[in-house]
């Protein structure tokens, strides 16, 4: 592993490269990238990135923020085929009728969406700002959120907007059930509980805190709390025990594990980097139009 630890980096410097990697990744690929963050700490990155060639190990539709935000770069995702199921359970095609019907709202579209239907939201959001970006939208008659009815539910009760969702989900966050939490709770009853807005409403009820994966590794930080359950895939316990040696960290389910994210391999990394493979690039005709919702987002 050394070795190709060793090789990432020379190759890595000859190439211009920066390595992102998302919360969830596996804990040598966390520990190879130059950042690890969450979906909102990631894209500013690699906007503002200085780096010729960004090596995105993450989920697809991550990577192709990071190509909407930086034309002139080279995004390499180092296995084309980790895509998001939930980015799938929307296309554009299904958001044009759902605009169709309600012609006044306005459309926020989760991060978690393919850059065709970034195309025609509105405004972009990440868990990170879901809540602020609808306050924002006080005047809005109407608002359409997609494509997370977990999210999308989390947002309304917090914001007392009434929102009209679809009926998208993480297959990875269903997996935590309430039960698991009052299990945990049980077994260690001076843990805080941390649970990601994609969990069902039983399980955020559950909670004390409802937080990004960004925003988990703060609270971590500064609660105070000596022992966490973690309602959130299970990738993240390795940055959280890295960074907080002395507390004790406890995944709600241990069946929260996004397969997708586990794909991106060190060696693949590496190969990645070797044949500068797999470029993401969206077509410029969908990236114009899709940059303006993630302008607006990250504009907040
Ligand atoms: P974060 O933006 O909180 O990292 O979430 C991304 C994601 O895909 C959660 O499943
Ligand atoms: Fe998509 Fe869920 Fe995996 Fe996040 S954890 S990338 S929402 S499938």
């Amino acid at each position: 592993m050394q070795d190709i630890i060793k090789e990432i980096q020379r190759l890595k410097k000859e190439r211009n490269a920066v390595i992102l990697a998302h919360n969830y990744q596996l804990p040598e690929v966390q520990d190879a990238a130059d950042f690890t963050g969450d979906s909102l700490e990631l894209s500013r990155i690699a906007a503002s990135s200085k780096a010729k060639v960004v090596v995105f190990c993450g989920v697809h539709f991550m990577a192709e923020t990071a190509s909407i935000l930086c034309p002139d770069k080279t995004v390499l995702i180092p296995d084309k085929t980790a895509g998001c199921p939930m980015a799938n359970m929307i296309t554009a095609t299904d958001l044009l009728e759902l605009k169709k019907r309600h012609p006044k709202a306005v459309v926020i579209g989760y991060v978690n969406t393919s850059a065709e239907v970034k195309r025609e939201v509105d405004i972009s959001c990440t868990s990170t700002n879901a809540v602020d970006v609808v306050l924002k939208l006080k005047d809005a008659e109407e608002i359409i959120f997609i494509p997370d009815k977990y999210l999308s539910d989390y947002v309304s009760k917090k914001t007392g907007r009434r929102l009209i969702s679809w009926d998208g989900y993480c297959p990875t966050h269903v997996k935590i059930l309430p039960e698991d939490i009052i299990r945990q709770i049980r077994l260690h009853p001076k843990a805080k509980v941390m649970v990601h807005p994609e969990c069902t409403g039983e399980v955020i009820s559950l909670a004390d805190a409802v937080l990004s994966t960004g925003k988990m590794c703060k609270y971590a930080k500064e609660s105070g709390a000596k022992e966490l359950i973690v309602g959130t895939e299970v990738g993240i316990i390795h940055r959280l025990k890295k960074e907080n040696p002395e507390k004790k960290f406890y995944p709600a389910s241990e069946l929260a594990v996004c397969p997708n994210m586990k794909k991106i391999t060190l060696e693949k990394v590496l190969w990645s980097l070797q044949d500068l493979k797999e470029v993401v690039k969206v077509p410029d005709e969908i990236r114009k139009k899709a940059l303006r919702g993630i302008e607006k987002m990250l504009a907040f």
